[in-house]
């Protein structure tokens, strides 16, 4: 099959690889050459483990070309996928400015053959249709196209491997011909295909985030219980876990959920729900119990670093990615700087976007142990490996103090006890010297 993915961020991106690894051949369309340019070559622009072989193998065999290009690739392509950005607007709505965009430009460029088009990108119910519209008004009059929603529910840091072997595959459409043509291209991946009409496929994505935040925001409401009334928020919640009914997945409280797509979809979510006069209560508890958790260990931060030094562990929004947006080191970095304190930061891979953030106002460092000369205190913000790994006598001696606030959870506590620590974590037991 010829397809055309406009977009390639996470979702675009790793979807094009994947597809060209299945066989396809796939357009690439993107507004930026240089960006097209490092494609080509093989360089993946964001970090995702295993992505770069993947691009690198499917460009050697030609299947994927990268393009600004939407005559030649939309007018020879069965299916068109929009998997552009749809980030938060300030009053939280989905901002779809570039996808209706996108929509105008795919109507001006479709063949003479139907064509497919469906998005990716996550958006609110009724957007499809706001597409059809676009396309109907904009295209050449013989043209045969049918939209179609098949969200993606991939996740950074395991992108690859969510796309290849997914659980699901959500296919929306009103159109029999589309709905066969998406079940087609999605035949090697064996997850259950569901199909829906087109406003089920679109709130299936943004009930899937909303659930997975509302349980993290559980848990870290659990957590504040457990902090002030001595209960383990771990013993509590492997207890709950067990029952079949609520899983202990996606239950590990800490310094909250970050990344693009969490805050914004329950956001969104808040945001559509207002439109149609619905009640969305337990949605704004679960936005706002999220950034209760970074204030919470914000507020122990500042009430017991005695100092002005601090080391910074971990940046990016979770491990195995270099992406920060919304990621709570930069709410908690734009914090601990107003009130003063020097830090000394580290992070695997999300060094070089934090830096186009704060610029000289932090110092950075290459290696995790080099962040804690001198320092005062520890903030854990990411469970990298790297940091459940290290050695923990050499951190202790490095330290002005061994005083560790721990965001993740990441270490036991009968270990930093007996190491010595003072250990600040979530929902446990303050250890102190
Ligand atoms: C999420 C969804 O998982 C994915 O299905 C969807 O397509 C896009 O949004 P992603 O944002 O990549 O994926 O990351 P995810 O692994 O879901 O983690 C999101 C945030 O929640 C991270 O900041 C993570 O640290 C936090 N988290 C996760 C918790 O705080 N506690 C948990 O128990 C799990």
């Amino acid at each position: 099959m010829t397809i055309t993915i406009v977009g390639h961020g996470y979702v675009g991106l790793v979807s094009a690889c994947v597809f060209a690894d299945f066989g396809n051949t796939v357009y690439v369309v993107g507004h930026t050459p240089e960006k097209l340019e490092r494609l080509k070559n093989g360089d993946p622009i964001i970090y995702e483990p295993g992505l770069k072989e993947v691009l690198e193998k499917n460009n050697k065999a030609g299947r994927l070309i990268f393009t600004t290009d939407y005559v030649e690739s939309v007018s020879q392509s069965e299916i068109v996928f929009i998997t552009v950005g749809t980030p938060p607007k300030e009053n939280g709505e989905a901002d779809l400015s570039v996808v209706l965009k996108v929509a105008e430009e795919i109507a001006k460029n479709l063949g003479d053959t139907f064509t497919v088009v469906s998005c990716k990108s996550t958006v609110p119910v009724g957007t499809n249709k706001k597409i059809e519209e676009i396309i109907n008004k904009c295209k050449k009059g013989s043209a045969q196209f049918a939209v179609a929603s098949c969200p993606e529910f991939l996740r950074e840091g395991s992108a690859l491997h969510d796309t290849f072997h997914a659980d699901r595959v959500v296919i929306g459409s009103e159109s029999q011909k589309a709905i066969d043509l998406l079940l087609k291209v999605h035949t090697p991946i064996t997850g259950k295909k569901i199909v829906t009409d087109l406003a089920s496929a679109e709130l299936i994505k943004y009930t899937s985030n909303s659930v997975l935040a509302m349980k993290i925001s559980f848990a870290n409401l659990i957590s504040f219980y457990c902090e002030k009334t001595g209960a383990n928020v771990e013993l509590v919640l492997d207890a709950v876990g067990l029952d079949q009914r609520i899983g202990r997945i996606f239950m590990d409280p800490g310094v909250g959920y970050g990344g693009s797509c969490f805050p914004k979809d329950v956001k969104a979510l808040i945001s559509t729900g207002k439109l149609f006069g619905i009640d969305t209560q337990l949605l704004e508890a679960v936005d706002t119990i999220n950034e209760d958790a970074r204030i919470n260990l914000l507020n122990k931060i500042i009430a017991q670093v005695k100092g002005k030094k601090i080391a910074i562990w971990g940046l990016s929004f979770k491990p195995n990615t270099d992406d920060i947006r919304f990621a709570p080191s930069v709410d908690i970095i734009r914090a601990l700087l107003e009130k003063g304190y020097e830090l000394s930061v580290y992070d695997q891979e999300g060094m070089n976007n934090i830096k186009k953030i704060f610029g000289d106002k932090l110092h950075y460092v290459t290696n995790a142990y080099d962040a804690l000369q001198e320092v005062d205190a520890l903030v854990i913000l990411t469970d990298w490996n790297e940091f459940k790994n290290v050695d923990l006598n050499k951190v202790k001696k490095l330290m002005k103090q061994p005083l560790i606030f721990d965001g993740r959870n990441i270490y036991d506590l009968q270990t930093m006890k007996e190491l010595g620590f003072n250990y600040i974590s979530t929902g446990r037991a303050t250890i102190s010297l």
